[in-house]
């Protein structure tokens, strides 16, 4: 089974000691998770060691970065490079996050060397994609986000996509409490696999974990996990509450 993924994403919320406190009241708990299932907390960057730290004893518990610049290195004030994370060992990095799109007019091209980046240091993308509210209520969704797709991963080896998670956003759901219904979500997941399929065969589509992200709760998180083509979420809001990201963890298939 391609793997069941719960993943925290913090954004620019908690202080250092309110993280560690979050990820010990969190860890814990002591989660038993099953061999394909894993959490990821996505942290600030100055938290990514001490976060790393925590969770090193835990099985299939892991550290991502939240974005990573789509160059090597060089003159860019502030900026983090894949190579800078690899050599910390961050193994996952959120990249394409629809506020990075939207706030720092990240396009798919970008994107494209961020993945190519990541996957040369071995470190595993979470793609984000998804459409604005006014693209889905023209009914447009599916076209617009495999627009996402093809320019920024289908240049990519069949070998080097299976190391990408993608997670689905649907932006007017981001923050809002809007949550896509689990048909929504059902949907366009498997319009995404649809579109991987197409250019990269089924069996290669089949082993891609795309998450469900928007409002993600632990009172919706088992109806959005149970569907099919739904491998988990990436989780905003309700992943800086320690109650409710325990209970989306013991959410997943
Ligand atoms: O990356 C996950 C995030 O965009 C979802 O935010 O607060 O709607 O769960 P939220």
């Amino acid at each position: 089974m391609r793997k069941q993924i719960a993943a925290a994403n913090w954004k620019m919320n908690l202080t250092y000691q309110q993280g560690e406190k979050l990820l010990d009241e969190i860890l814990h708990e002591k989660i038993a998770l099953k061999q394909d299932q894993q959490v990821v907390f996505a942290v600030p960057f100055p938290y990514l060691i001490m976060a790393k730290s925590a969770v090193a004893n835990e099985q299939n518990y892991f550290i991502a970065a939240q974005n990573c610049h789509h160059k090597k290195s060089g003159a860019y004030t502030g900026e983090i490079a894949a190579e800078m994370l690899h050599s910390i060992g961050i193994p996952f990095c959120v990249i394409g996050h629809s506020e990075r799109r939207e706030y720092f007019n990240e396009s798919n091209q970008e994107l494209a060397e961020k993945l190519n980046l990541l996957l040369e240091q071995e470190i595993q993308p979470i793609f984000c994609c998804g459409e604005p509210l006014s693209v889905r209520e023209a009914g447009e969704q599916n076209q617009y986000v495999e627009v996402q797709l093809k320019e920024s991963l289908f240049y990519l080896e069949a070998s080097q996509l299976k190391k990408v998670v993608i997670a689905y956003e649907p932006i007017w759901a981001i923050g809002t409490g809007k949550t896509a219904s689990s048909d929504q979500a059902q949907e366009m997941h498997a319009h995404i696999r649809q579109v991987l399929s197409k250019q990269y065969g089924a069996d290669v589509a089949n082993e891609i974990s795309i998450l469900y992200g928007g409002s993600v709760k632990a009172a919706n998180a088992v109806d959005i996990f149970s569907q099919p083509d739904v491998d988990g979420g990436l989780v905003g809001g309700a992943s800086l509450v320690a109650a409710e990201f325990t209970a989306i963890i013991k959410a997943l298939k």
